[in-house]
Parts: structure tokens; sequence; C-alpha cells
């Protein structure tokens, strides 16, 4: 069977957790590849709530091999309270779990830098604060510290003391108390005899598996437009959320991703700060947020909310290949008697070919909507394609038409079972046997 990529593509929180979650019964393996406890996995089983951070949301079926790739960022407190909170509701963690001996760790003052940043800056981004951005600057600057190190105490205790003497050159400018390299030392100290038996060589481990016929779920953490090369800079989050970060973040081949599947929510929604140009900041802003429960899953935050654009969805689909659209939230537009979706920009008049790259032209662009009928009959909660009335599927035949990718999932609800899978279009890539027995 295929190893296949679920990706976001647009600003996050599209459903990637929901859909990670029901898909995993047809793999054996579970992999992220980037970002860190900035994400937040929204999973309803059996009505239960659980909000994922950092573990893979494979995690919540047996058997299933989870892999935290070297292109995250851990901080080892959230790691571990994610897994006790896990463990307590009955989730089995040891082997099925492996973190890689080259993903970077977050100290405590990449948070305090973080802070510092944000409140100093002219130009804030509006982050999650967890330190996730300070963390790959010192991975790129060279002087991160990776989950290896703590297996080395020597090395760790040199590489905290250089960090800290240079950290405290900053917080002490600012004002702020200094760090005392012997305390963060000893707190490692003890992550790293709690940590241990979970760091491996993850992409020998991937590799192994693969070659033993294992199929794998690459999931994706953030969107598309939050990714530090493609996404709307600065306002993007700081790692590559696009394909080429599986890659990378994993230590695999392009030759191990069968296929791309995007994941699409019915409308558009962006947490912080930046660019956002079919952002409704009308009633319907506010009509789509309370329907769509649009709060952040890591900070609470409420969401800037949207139409549908799809200028910035032909932009995501083609970095990263999309094959096939897993369809979110549409439920949340039942009712409505018109649906607007942006099928262009202006900029001064003129229409733009696509997704504009530069800042100010993306600042000033105009979305030129097209007004579709919405649907009587409601989505919500139907589980049969066949259920579907005319004029959502209209709907989906434009979305298709736009992206040229096919619809292969419509998510209907925020339960496993609120699901519709197409069958014709998912036949032979993945075991649709596996994923309905649990629905
Ligand atoms: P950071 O990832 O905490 O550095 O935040 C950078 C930007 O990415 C901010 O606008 C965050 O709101 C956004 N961001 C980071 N992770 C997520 C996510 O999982 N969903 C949505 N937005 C996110």
């Amino acid at each position: 069977m295929s190893n296949i990529a679920v990706l976001g593509t647009q600003w996050g929180d599209e459903g990637k957790g929901k859909l990670t979650d029901l898909l995993t019964p047809a793999f054996d393996i579970v992999a992220r590849f980037q970002g860190g406890h900035n994400a937040g996995h929204t999973v309803y089983v059996k009505g239960q709530k659980i909000i994922l951070h950092l573990i893979p949301s494979g995690i919540l079926h047996p058997n299933k091999l989870c892999l935290i790739g070297n292109g995250l960022v851990i901080n080892p407190q959230a790691f571990l309270d994610e897994k006790a909170t896990l463990e307590k509701i009955g989730v089995q963690i040891g082997d099925n779990l492996a973190i890689s001996t080259n993903a970077h760790m977050i100290l405590p003052y990449h948070t305090q830098v973080e802070s510092l940043r944000e409140e100093n800056s002219r130009r804030k981004i509006g982050t999650t604060s967890r330190g996730i951005g300070p963390a790959y600057v010192d991975k790129v600057g060279r002087q991160g510290i990776k989950a290896g190190d703590l297996l080395n105490l020597s090395v760790l205790r040199d590489k905290i003391e250089l960090n800290v003497e240079e950290k405290n050159i900053y917080l002490g400018y600012h004002g702020r108390a200094l760090l005392d390299a012997q305390k963060v030392f000893d707190e490692y100290v003890e992550y790293a005899s709690l940590l241990r038996d979970h760091i491996k060589d993850v992409s020998f481990l991937l590799h192994q598996e693969i070659k033993a016929g294992k199929s794998v779920l690459f999931e994706g953490a953030q969107g598309a437009l939050l990714d530090i090369d493609h996404g709307t800079y600065p306002y993007v989050t700081s790692s590559n959320s696009t394909v080429g970060g599986i890659c990378s973040g994993l230590g695999i081949g392009a030759d191990k991703i069968d296929e791309v599947w995007g994941v699409v929510k019915a409308y558009t929604t962006r947490v912080g700060k930046g660019p956002f140009p079919t952002e409704a900041l009308d009633e319907w802003g506010e009509y789509l947020r309370k329907q769509g429960q649009e709060f952040g899953a890591t900070t609470g935050r409420p969401r800037r909310c949207g139409w549908f654009d799809t200028v910035l969805m032909e932009y995501s689909c083609r970095l990263n290949g999309v094959k096939k659209i897993l369809l979110t939230k549409s439920d949340v537009l039942d009712g409505l008697k018109e649906i607007k979706v942006c099928i262009g920009y202006e900029y001064k008049g003129a229409r733009l070919p696509s997704f504009p790259l530069e800042s100010w032209i993306l600042d000033e662009a105009k979305p030129v909507y097209k007004t579709v009928k919405g649907w009587h009959q409601k989505v919500s909660g139907s589980r049969e394609f066949s259920e579907l009335p005319q004029e959502f599927r209209d709907y989906l035949h434009l979305i298709e038409d736009l992206l040229e990718a096919e619809v292969a999932l419509i998510s209907t609800g925020v339960d496993r079972s609120e699901t519709i899978l197409r069958e014709d279009v998912l036949r032979g890539l993945i075991d649709l046997d596996k994923v309905k027995a649990e629905l």
C-alpha cells in the first residue's frame, strides 16, 4: 500500500488531526516531520475531545509506530505532559513512539527570547509563544541542542553553558533575570533520563520499516501558507510545512512519498498576524467563527475567518503536488443562502496571474468573488455521498475544477463517523476496509 502525506493547505487548523486519526488504521506508521507543540491537532473519539500537540495523532491507535522526525523542535516538558495525559486515558506508550536523535530541543531561554522579541518588536508575528522560532534560529545558527545530546552529559553541559552565556547578554540588555546554566543543566539531565528510551535514529528506523513493506502516513502540522519559505513571510512559522519538509524532516528520499493529500477547509481561517485577502471583517466572519468554533487549539485565540480562496489554494496545491483533496468543515456552511468563493485577485485594477509572492502586493490584493448557491438540506452528519444536496455537489465540482484535484473525502462533523469516503477515488491507494471498520 502507499505512503501518503496529509498536509494543511491554508494557514493551519484545516482539521488534519481528525483526518490523520481516521486514516491511521490503513497505515503502519504515522510520522511528524516539522513544527513542535505549536500545533494543535484536535481529535474526537466517541465524544471525547483529545488535543495532540507534539505526539503524532496515530498514537490513539494500538500497534502503530509513531515517529517524531529530526525536523521538529521538542519541548521535553510539553512532550512528557502530553505523554502523561494520553497514558491517563489508557493509551499505551513505549516502543511505539520514537524521537529522532537529530531533533532539536526547546530550552527555557527560547521562550524568554521569543516573548521579549514579540513585546519589543514594532512588527509582531502573533506567535504561539512556545519558543518555536528561537529554537529553529539556534538550529540554523549551529548552536542548537539535539535530542541526542541528552545522551552525553558532557556534550550537553558544554552546549548549555555556551547558549546560556550568549542568551544572558540579550536578557541582561533588556533588564531580565539571568539564567543559571547549572540549573538548566540539572533540569535537562532529569529530562534525559525520562526521554532516553524514545531517542532513536528515526531515519534508519523508517527505512528499515519501509523496506519490510510497512506503509507510512506523513502527518503535516500548520499549513502551506505558514511555511518558512513559501508562506506569507514573515508571518509564518519557522519550519517547512510543505512537502519538501518531509524528506529533510525525516531523513528519507522523495521516492518514499507516493501521494500528497491536501486538507482543505471549506472556508479560510488564520491565527496570528499577517495578510489574509478574503478575511471577512463583517458579520460573516463572526458567523463562521461561531458556527465553526474557530478558536485556536493551542492558544485558545479566536481565529480570523473568511471565504474560500482558490488563488491561495492553487498556490498551495502546486507547491505540494496535491492529488487529492480532503474537505473539512463544509457543514459549517449549512443554512447559508449564498456562499462567496474567491476566484482571482486584483492589484491596482489588473487581475493577477497567481498568488503574489511580494508582501506589498498581497497586502493590497483585492479578492474577486463568485457567489454560489448555498444548500437547503444539511451536510452536517451525512455519511453517504448520495445523501449530499445537489448544490453542495456543485460546490465540490467548482472546487475540483479550480484546483485540478479530486475531492476524496468529506468531513461532515467532528466525530470520526461523520465522514464520507469516496471509495471510487481512493480505491487501490489505501486499505479502505480498515478505515471503514473504525468509522
Ligand atoms: P509559531 O509557530 O509559534 O512561531 O507562530 C508563528 C505563526 O504560526 C503564528 O501566526 C501562529 O499563530 C501560527 N501557527 C503556528 N502553529 C499553528 C497551528 O498549528 N495552527 C495555526 N496557526 C499556527
